[in-house]
């Protein structure tokens, strides 16, 4: 169909040149602030899409002229934030842990750096409250096994235990059952006398037995009474916290094959007023010396 523009007599404008049934339809334009806006949007994206990161590609994406990036934003916001932390740590380090206790301010920092630092690092081990689990100790009780008071739980935390630092603690029990030091009714024998100690069981005819294979193997360790030694790391086995469990068979267990908890050193991984905080804040947790 032949197209003709003409002009509307009525509203002066020109038609388009369609037209239906008579119906002519008026060219109506844009208003002009309409079509500069759109135009500016339309260079505005080409212009972000060149400076800025944009188009994907199958490794990755176009980085943009300027090479923004917000990971690396978050990590200069990460570093500064770091910064401003590690000024109020060094004071904290800077002062000796006894006195830092008696500091409010300055424990108030520790405590909180010690309770992220937990979390971040002992929760998945010694649990979110320091309740432990069976082979974590728990950290929240006054049973300890290398010592409860501030200098102890820092040395603890600083090397570890039975790790290959050379100032770890360390202490191995001996495999009394598998490597056959005792027999297999001994074993059982002493583990009667064990449970008798912390009176999950009551003494029975075998149980003089068991205090003396205990006497003869175990005291160098845990003590003439099993009260513990923490010269050596022995656990108190008359206490009713228990590393491993206080079933005959757990006590059987650990004497056939003890099975030598690792605790990581952390000096290579936190920084010392870091640790320093975190012995505070496990002090803190309830079993404190
Ligand atoms: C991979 C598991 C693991 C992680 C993570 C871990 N620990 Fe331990 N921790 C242990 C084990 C196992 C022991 C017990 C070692 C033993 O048998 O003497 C222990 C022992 C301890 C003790 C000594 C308890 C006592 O009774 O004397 C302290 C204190 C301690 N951990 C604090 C921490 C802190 C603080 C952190 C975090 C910075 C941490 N641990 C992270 C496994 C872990
Ligand atoms: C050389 C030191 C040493 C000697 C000797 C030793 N132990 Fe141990 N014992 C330990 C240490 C260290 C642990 C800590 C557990 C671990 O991670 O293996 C332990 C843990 C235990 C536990 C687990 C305690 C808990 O809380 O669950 C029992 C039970 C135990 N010993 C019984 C004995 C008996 C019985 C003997 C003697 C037949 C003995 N031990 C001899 C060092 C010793």
């Amino acid at each position: 169909m032949p197209t003709k523009i003409e002009k509307d007599v009525f509203s002066g404008r020109d038609t388009t040149g369609h037209e239906w049934d008579g119906l002519k339809e008026l060219n109506t334009p844009l208003p002009k602030w309409w079509v500069y806006t759109f135009a500016a949007t339309v260079v505005w994206g080409a212009a972000f899409c060149v400076l800025y990161p944009s188009v994907p590609s199958l490794r990755g994406h176009f980085d943009g002229v300027f090479g923004y990036s917000t990971r690396e934003s978050v990590t200069a916001d990460v570093k500064a934030l770091e910064a401003q932390r590690a000024k109020v740590l060094e004071r904290v380090n800077a002062t000796p842990i006894e006195q830092v206790r008696k500091d409010p301010q300055l424990m108030a920092v520790a405590t909180t750096a010690g309770r992220i630092a937990f979390a971040n690092n002992c929760q998945p081990c010694h649990g979110a409250s320091g309740e432990g689990r069976p082979g974590y100790p728990t950290l929240a009780s006054d049973s300890w096994i290398w010592g409860g008071k501030l200098a102890d739980i820092q040395q603890t935390i600083t090397f570890g235990v039975r790790n290959a630092h050379p100032d770890a603690r360390a202490s191995v029990m001996p495999k009394f059952g598998a490597d056959g030091i005792l027999k297999p009714d001994e074993v059982g024998a002493v583990a009667d006398y064990v449970m008798t100690l912390y009176g999950k069981a009551q003494p029975g005819p075998a149980t003089a037995k068991g205090a003396a294979i205990f006497a003869e193997n175990c005291v160098a360790c845990h003590g003439e009474k099993g009260e513990g030694k923490r010269e050596v790391g022995g656990p108190s086995l008359k206490s009713a916290v228990h590393l491993y469990g206080d079933t005959r068979d757990a006590v059987i267990a650990q004497v056939t094959n003890p099975r030598q908890g690792v605790m990581p050193n952390w000096n290579t991984r936190l920084d010392a007023g870091t640790i320093k905080s975190l012995a505070l804040y496990v002090h803190a947790l309830g079993g404190g010396e």
